[in-house]
């Protein structure tokens, strides 16, 4: 760690201290923890926040039947899927959604990684897709998420909040049960207080909209509304510099009262911050990319982040690819 780093992590360990307990005494934690604990018991989805835990991917074309296998955790399944995602074969596979990210030249096709994963023990339900339970948890979000949002812009609990010009919380709603999860906020993001608005932004706002056109998940509308945007720090650190393990320990929990609250079908990682911490071990995005992992209620994949796509455009391949099969394991 470089000096200034060291430096900026003392400050933010001293000042978090503090502000931990200022904090607690104010009772701002308790009103958001017992919003989304009752949240999650209105919904029988009561076990503790956690890690995701990898499952197999469902294989293109034959949803129902692996989802029987899947449900009795058959090694059969395992075996079957690890060779369905991004393996070139199956019905999915001889008929993609065109890849049209998103309105730029076709990079060369790379070839994606095969599925793997274990079977979870312990499954928490998976969270609704049928429109009026969604609207229902839709509705109940909202004020939940306005609170949450409150408090992250008024939060003081480490050092970012002197170098900020706002706080960025999130935007986007429960409707579709969709969740991409970020890094941090850019420049743009941290003048406009909103999520995915830079460079970046526009390339994910187009991925959604791609998804939209293509139909991948007919019936649910995909836009920025119907979807929600956030990051795993809701302040920018400054020079855009990466997340320091103690500011992801501290802002991470405004996350998870989202996600309990949101109650995804599927969450996605854009990049290695939200990747690791939703995902709970270390790893590179190609290792952790194509398989399918729980948390919660939710389903859990990992992509390239927009950024490393504006900076790598053979990545953009890769990530119409996990657009696919998120849309698949949305269904299933
Ligand atoms: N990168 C992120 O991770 N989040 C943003 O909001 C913008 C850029």
């Amino acid at each position: 760690m470089s000096e200034p780093e060291s430096r900026s992590e003392a400050a933010a360990i001293a000042a978090a201290v503090r502000r931990v307990v200022e904090r607690e005494v104010a009772g701002g934690r308790d009103e958001l923890l017992v919003h989304a604990v009752a949240a999650r018991a209105r919904a029988g989805n009561v076990a503790p926040a956690g890690s995701a835990e990898p499952t197999p991917p469902a294989r293109p074309g034959a949803p129902a039947a692996l989802a029987r296998r899947e449900a009795s955790g058959v090694r059969e399944a395992l075996a079957d899927a690890a060779g369905g995602v991004g393996s070139g074969t199956g019905p999915a596979a001889a008929s993609p959604a065109p890849f049209n990210l998103f309105g730029e030249p076709e990079p060369p096709a790379a070839s994606a990684p095969a599925a793997v994963g274990e079977p979870s023990a312990a499954r928490v339900p998976l969270a609704p897709v049928d429109p009026a339970a969604r609207a229902t948890i839709e509705r109940d979000a909202l004020p939940v998420l306005e609170r949450i949002a409150a408090t992250v812009r008024a939060c003081t609990q480490c050092g970012l909040c002197e170098t900020r010009t706002q706080a960025v919380p999130g935007v986007g709603s429960a409707r579709s049960g969709i969740v991409f999860v970020g890094e941090a906020p850019g420049a743009e993001e941290d003048r406009r207080g909103e999520p995915f608005v830079g460079r970046a932004g526009e390339l994910l706002t187009r991925i959604i909209q791609a998804m939209d056109d293509a139909g991948l998940i007919p019936g649910v509308p995909l836009s920025r509304e119907t979807v929600y945007i956030c990051n795993v720090l809701k302040c920018r650190p400054p020079d855009n510099r990466n997340p320091l393990p103690l500011e992801i320990e501290t802002c991470s929990p405004y996350l998870r009262e989202q996600l309990a609250i949101l109650q995804p079908r599927i969450i996605c990682c854009l990049g290695k911050f939200a990747a690791e911490l939703l995902v709970g071990v270390k790893g590179t995005i190609a290792g952790m990319r194509g398989k399918v992992y729980r948390y919660q209620g939710a389903k859990l994949i990992v992509t390239y982040h927009p950024a490393a796509c504006l900076r790598n455009p053979g990545y953009k391949r890769p990530v119409w690819e996990d657009m696919q099969m998120l849309a698949r394991e949305y269904q299933n």
